[in-house]
Order: structure tokens, then sequence, then C-alpha cells
């Protein structure tokens, strides 16, 4: 016998508006409904069907299976392309297939040779700022999140087009801003029962400034094209991710990406890194600072690997298992992105529920990843479990562990986050003495496209060790 939709365990919708939910939490309303409901659960967002997913099996196969059986949100990908952000995260099918392709070789890592270095410039300009906190020290302490936002788009536009914007310090974030408008505008709009931005004068402030937005990339566009007539040398050793799109082509259509591609794409790394990387480095240092006995074992693995210097080359980047391990166990507990959503282009059945065509799955993988079918005492803040050789490890069942998502279309940028991981993490160490301004206060996630913890606020104090620059 096999069930259909209205079979499933779920809230009961009302009339029209379905389950209403509030936006910022709703991560946490879908995560509630599943330790309620089960495995496979159903509810409504207005006239859209959805089915909650907590099975990692089922979850795995549904990513393996795209572009062909399941695409991303369809309207959100529309209204991403409308925004110029038609890059390689909202494209679909054949147009998906050729920009990840072409895009792959940028993301290889080899490419992490080229970018530590400017990477490593960008953390200790971070490690100055955070110096400077501790003589201005505050009540409030810092506000490491709106730190760490800065941290990652300077690095995103170093890696992206070899820009230093230098947020970090003060310098220009008018790109950090329009970043932010993108992401609000793109929220705005998936979250609208209707398309109200297509009514007549509605939307013209938006067009405007993703038009002003365009231009940037276009100038960014021509830039690197000349820069690489200029030293023919780039051609061979792109330094920057636009610099290897430029170069990129298909080998089976010989089809470079067309600037308006490029641009999108550009946009749409910029828009990937920065929330994800920072929400990620600001929940690893909440729980650092929970964690005294973590702590203390990280500390001493980057004291070992750094010497006198206070920013890990990318050598010694490499050597902080440990600190890999905080940051793998940091987005099990506390991934930005605990929900992958995706909409099936076709009926398809899954065990024995048939799901028509344009239903959405919304996969919860942080629930997969914090069950105990999955990992043992999943509630426990451990990195150990990550070690090879690890004692205590029972289940661990590592490939359950979606956080940068799976399949085709798993986020290509992991290695560059998790080095941006360590970097932060070995320097802040090597640094500072830190503490939560409010150890007490219970960790509260917002959900505001990807999820952020909201008021992470840290006390710096200064080693007693003499300070010394990067230390090469
Ligand atoms: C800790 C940081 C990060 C997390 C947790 C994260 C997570 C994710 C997830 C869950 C997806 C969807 C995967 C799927 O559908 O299976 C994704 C896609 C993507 N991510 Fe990341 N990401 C991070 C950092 C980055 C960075 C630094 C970049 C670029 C520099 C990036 C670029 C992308 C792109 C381009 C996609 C779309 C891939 C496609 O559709 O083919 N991400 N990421």
């Amino acid at each position: 016998m096999s069930r259909t939709l209205s079979d499933l365990p779920g809230p009961r919708p009302w009339p029209l508006v379905g389950n209403p939910i509030a936006a910022h939490r709703a991560h946490l309303q879908f995560e509630e409904w599943a330790r309620r409901y089960g495995r496979l659960f159903r509810f409504r967002l207005g006239p859209i069907s959805i089915v909650g997913v907590t099975d990692p099996e089922i979850a795995r196969t549904a990513m393996q299976q795209r572009p062909e059986r399941y695409t991303r949100i369809q309207r959100t990908n529309q209204i991403m392309y409308d925004l110029h952000v038609g890059g390689v995260f909202a494209a679909e099918g054949d147009a998906w297939r050729r920009q990840r392709r072409l895009l792959n070789p940028s993301f290889h890592g080899r490419h992490l040779d080229t970018f530590a270095d400017p990477i490593r410039v960008v953390t200790e300009r971070l490690r100055q700022y955070w110096l400077g906190t501790t003589e201005r020290s505050s009540e409030r302490g810092e506000d490491v999140l709106a730190d760490l936002m800065r941290y990652t788009v300077d690095v995103t536009s170093v890696v992206s087009f070899g820009q230093d914007l230098n947020t970090v310090s003060g310098g220009g974030d008018e790109l950090q801003r329009q970043l932010a408008y993108v992401f609000q505008v793109v929220e705005r709009r998936s979250n609208s029962p209707f398309d109200y931005w297509k009514l007549p004068g509605v939307g013209l402030r938006t067009r405007r400034r993703m038009r002003r937005l365009d231009a940037f990339l276009r100038d960014l566009i021509v830039q690197a094209r000349e820069r690489q007539a200029r030293e023919p040398d780039r051609r061979e050793r792109p330094s920057t991710l636009l610099e290897s799109m430029l170069l990129a082509t298909d080998d089976e259509a010989r089809l470079p990406l067309s600037d308006q591609e490029v641009a999108a794409n550009v946009l749409t790394v910029l828009l990937a890194g920065e929330d994800t990387t920072a929400n990620t480095l600001a929940f690893a240092l909440y729980h650092l600072a929970k964690h005294p006995d973590v702590l203390a074992r990280a500390r001493q693995e980057v004291d070992a690997a750094l010497g006198d210097a206070f920013v890990p080359t990318l050598d010694q980047a490499r050597e902080l298992t440990y600190l890999d391990a905080i940051a793998q166990e940091t987005l099990r507990m506390t991934p930005p992105t605990p929900l992958v959503p995706l909409q099936a282009t076709e009926d398809v059945t899954i065990d024995d529920l048939q799901v028509p065509a344009g239903t959405v799955l919304l996969l919860l993988t942080r629930m997969m990843a914090t069950s105990p079918d999955v990992f043992d005492d999943p509630l426990t803040f451990r990195p150990e479990r990550w070690l090879e050789g690890d004692a205590e490890q029972r289940r661990h069942h590592r490939r359950m562990m979606l956080a940068f998502g799976g399949g085709p279309r798993v986020c290509p940028g992991r290695s560059l986050a998790l080095l941006e991981c360590a970097m932060v993490l070995a320097m802040v160490l090597r640094t500072f003495d830190f503490s939560l301004v409010d150890p007490d206060a219970p960790l509260r996630e917002v959900t505001q496209f990807t999820i952020r913890p909201e008021g992470v606020r840290l006390r710096f104090k200064k080693r007693g060790a003499s300070q010394k620059n990067i230390g090469r």
C-alpha cells in the first residue's frame, strides 16, 4: 500500500495560510515539528506543500539525484535570476551542469596555495583590530559576528577578484552593505505569497541598486581581462577566482562563461562565502568559550605548530587537525545551513510515499547530524570524535554530516571555508584569552537566510607572550 502526502503526520494547516511560522526562527520550528512528527512529516506554507525529511539516507539519495530529479526552489531561483544572481547556485539542468563544470577548477585545492597569503594578511588585520579592543574593552564586549562578517567579505573579495577592501579596519563597507541588501531582497521576495515587485512602479530602487552592483562587477571583469592581456603569466597562474573563471573553457562545447555568467558567479561566491563562514566562526568561538577543556587542547596544538607566529601558513594550517575537528563539530551542531530545500521535477516515490512533481522536500540536515542513530552522544560538543583513532568512538557516520550539502551540488567553497576557520581560530588562540560577556545566556539562533548566532559578545585579553607580526 502506498501513501500520499495527506497520509503524513504534521501540524494541522489553516485554510489559505497553511502553517504560519515566525520567519526569524523558522528552522527551529521545523526542527520542533520533526521531533514531534518523525522522519517524514508534512506542513504547508501558504499554498505550498512541504515534506520535512530527517532520514539521512533519503536526504543523500535526493541530493544525489540532482539536477534531474530535484532542483533548488524554483521560485527562489527565478528571484535570484531577476536580481542578476543567476550563477551556479540558482542554475538548473544543463545550465547548472555547464557552469559547475567550468567553475570546479577555480575552487580546486591547488588555488588555496595562491589564496593563503592574502588570507593571512586579512587575518593579521583582524588580529590587530581585536588587539585594539583589549584597550578599549567595554562592559558590552565585542560583537564578534559583525567583525567576522567584515573579515569574510575582505577574504572573499581578495579571493574572488583580488581587491582588498579592508572593511575589517574601517575601510569602505559599501560592498558588504550591497550584499546584505541582496540577501534581504531575496528573503523578502521568497517569503511573499505573490510577486509584488512585478506590480507597476514597484522595485525601482532595487533595480537601480542591482544595476549599480552589476556595473561594479562588469568593471572588475574588464580590469581582469586587461591584466591578463598585459601579464600573460596570469593566464598560466590565475590569482583570483574571477581570473580563473575568465579562462575556463568547456572541453565539450569549448564555450567560455559569458560575462553575464562570470558576473553572476562572482556575486554568487561573495554571497555564498560571507555569512556562512562568519556565522560558523562565531559559533566556533562560542563553543570554545563554553568548553575550556577543548580550548586548552586546541591551544596546545596551535602553540606547538605555530612557533612564535600568530597566523598560520597554509602548511601549518593543514597540520591543525584538532582545530579542523572543532570546525567539523561546530558545523555538526550549529551549522549556518541546517536546511537544504529541494523541489521535485517529476513524480517520485520515497519509501512507500507518492510525492507529486513540484513538491518541496525540506532536508533537515542538522537534525540528521544530531541524531543518536548517526553520532554517539550527539548533543555533546566533542571535537575528538572527528580524530582518527578516537578511543571513545562507537557510532560515527561521517558521511551523514551534510552541513556542506551533498551529491553533485555539494558546496564547492568548503576547503576555502575550512581554511578561513583554521586561520582565525589559530590566530585567536595564539593571541588572546577570551570569555563570553554573559556566559549563562542561552545561544540564540536566528534565521536570516543562513542561521546566525545572535549576541555572541566576547571580551578579549592579550595573552602574555611578546607580540610579533605574521611571523613567517
Ligand atoms: C562554513 C561555510 C559554508 C557552509 C556551511 C556552506 C554550505 C553550503 C550548502 C549547504 C550548500 C548547498 C549544497 C547542496 O545543495 O547540496 C552550498 C552551496 C554552495 N556554496 Fe557553500 N558553504 C560555505 C562556504 C562557502 C564558501 C566560502 C563559498 C565560496 C567561496 C561557497 C560557495 C558555494 C556555492 C557556489 C554553492 C552552490 C553550489 C551548486 O549549486 O552547485 N560556500 N554551500
